[in-house]
């Protein structure tokens, strides 16, 4: 099956950026684990920092991928656009977080997609990408 992660702005910057709350571990170190786990899956990622990459990105890929593990960055809690992106595809999206985005500052704590996605995994560290791809796995449709 085949599965897209999207990473929006400033996780490119993940090992470097606050370590206490989103860890030393690089994405693309990180996604060479997940690719060397999940072999029964086509694993695709993709990030960027610009919003409109996203959607386009979500365009893309929203009608052909089994699933879709979205970590919009701090656009989780701006962005119609990117709920509407959501809603507009026939893939379902699943939102992640790192951290626990309800522990956080007030601002952090309502996100615009979350009702657009089919559900949301918050503040597991890097594993909230892998219990969203379980997901997907689990659900599959023989
Ligand atoms: C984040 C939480 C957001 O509030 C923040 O803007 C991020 C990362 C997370 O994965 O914990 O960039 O999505």
């Amino acid at each position: 099956m085949k599965i897209l992660i999207i990473n929006g702005p400033n996780l490119n910057l993940l090992g470097k950026r606050e370590p206490d709350v989103y860890g030393n571990t690089s994405f693309e170190t990180y996604f060479s684990q997940l690719q060397q786990t999940y072999t029964d899956c086509e694993l695709s990622y993709f990030q960027s920092n610009h919003e409109g990459a996203l959607i386009d990105k979500i365009h893309e890929m929203g009608f052909s991928f089994d699933g879709i593990v979205l970590n919009a960055g701090a656009y989780t809690h701006t962005s119609v656009a990117l709920h509407d992106a959501i809603k507009a595809v026939n893939t379902p999206v699943v939102e992640v977080h790192i951290s626990n985005i309800h522990t956080r500052e007030e601002f952090r704590h309502k996100s615009m997609i979350a009702a657009a996605c089919k559900g949301s995994v918050v503040g597991l560290g890097l594993f909230s990408y892998e219990l969203a791809i379980d997901f997907f796995r689990k659900t599959k449709k023989a």
